[in-house]
């Protein structure tokens, strides 16, 4: 039940929810997003300047990640006795997602708020055992979002398919040097670095060794485009199933709207004991996005996500930066020199 309530919501409070949201997945890690607090509500903004050019030029992954943090958001508001009235405005000068709060008793995610902090990326071989068909259903309800469609595939004739345009975008990936270099970029092979930085993929929760940087900077660059390849697609095989999220339409708040759904699909998998891990690689190349469109009978639709799942054990999780580092003023509203504010 609702109840009006202007109260001013306590600073640690809105400092806790934002906490939550950060521990949203998203592209390489770079965590591109900023929190405003105001009284009662907090606006999303994205950071330009984590996005990523050369995977992501149109910034849809960009997007979909806001869309992780917003769902992170909502539930964790609700665990802290807040309801959302979210807005969207996203015309071109002032990019933000607004989420009103308000007091209301309830909350039916407090088994997706448990695993907030528990769901990860998990890149490893999984067991291959089959999931409930019953655990399935569930993913396909947790993933029900307006504009987003979501396919599961459990059948090897229907996976065999899906894993050559894997390794297509893998190759094509791998063979690109400005890829390559961006994705170095965002590699912390350095437990010290992946600590101070708060950021990026690291190299524990890839199951590698702490390295130095210049040493982990070799080992990537020396891998060969067909050893990813293969790799990629063993990591298929091991797994239970494969999962694609579409965006119905290809703008802003379909992309938000997918981050939301998959980050549900996440959690939900979470809460089940299953594990989730990407492989995106045909839906970043455009060239492999418009076959596999092609082979899933799609038109106009984008599939913008593609992941496996299945058991296996946890790796060390990713790293986040502090929310003091990812609040800004509520008097800056453009991307452009924002003032950090330290609690
Ligand atoms: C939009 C989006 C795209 C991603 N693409 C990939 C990918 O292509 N390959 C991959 O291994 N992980 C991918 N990830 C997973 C992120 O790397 C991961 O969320 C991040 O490193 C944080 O780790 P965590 O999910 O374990 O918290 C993606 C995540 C998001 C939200």
């Amino acid at each position: 039940m609702q109840t009006e309530n202007k109260q001013p919501i306590d600073r640690s409070t809105l400092k806790e929810i934002i906490y939550y949201a950060t521990l949203a997945p998203s592209g390489h890690n770079t965590q591109p997003w900023l929190f405003t607090l105001e009284d009662n509500s907090i606006t999303i903004t994205p950071d330009f300047r984590r996005h990523l050019p050369v995977v992501d030029p149109d910034d849809h992954a960009l997007f979909i990640s806001l869309g992780c943090a917003l769902e992170n958001l909502v539930i964790a508001a609700q665990h802290f006795g807040y309801g959302s009235e979210i807005r969207f405005d996203l015309d071109d000068e002032s990019e933000k997602i607004i989420i009103e709060l308000r007091p209301e008793e309830g909350n039916p995610d407090e088994h997706l708020f448990e695993v907030i902090a528990k769901r990860q990326s998990t890149r490893r071989n999984y067991d291959g055992k089959p999931i409930p068909a019953g655990d399935l259903e569930a993913l396909e309800v947790a993933a029900q979002k307006d504009g987003v469609m979501f396919r599961l595939f459990t059948e090897p004739s229907e996976i065999e398919p899906l894993i050559d345009f894997v390794k297509e975008g893998n190759r094509l990936q791998f063979g690109n040097k400005d890829f390559v270099n961006e994705l170095v970029s965002w590699i912390r092979f350095k437990k010290s670095a992946a600590e101070s930085l708060g950021d990026g993929l690291n190299s524990a929760s890839m199951g590698a060794p702490w390295v130095p940087q210049w040493l982990g900077k070799l080992f990537v660059k020396m891998t060969t485009s067909e050893k990813e390849a293969q790799k990629t697609a063993d990591a298929i095989k091991s797994s239970s199933a494969l999962m694609i999220f579409i965006a119905e339409k290809d703008d802003k708040l379909t992309w938000i709207r997918l981050g939301q759904s998959f980050e549900r699909v996440a959690l939900k998998a979470t809460a089940l004991g299953i594990k989730h891990a990407h492989v995106n690689m045909p839906c970043e190349e455009v060239s492999v996005r418009e076959k596999m469109q092609k082979h899933l009978g799609l038109k106009g639709e984008q599939p913008l996500l593609l992941l496996r799942i299945g058991y296996a054990e946890a790796r060390p999780r990713s790293y986040r930066r502090p929310v003091k580092e990812v609040l800004h003023s509520p008097e800056r509203s453009s991307t452009k020199g924002w003032i950090f504010v330290g609690f």
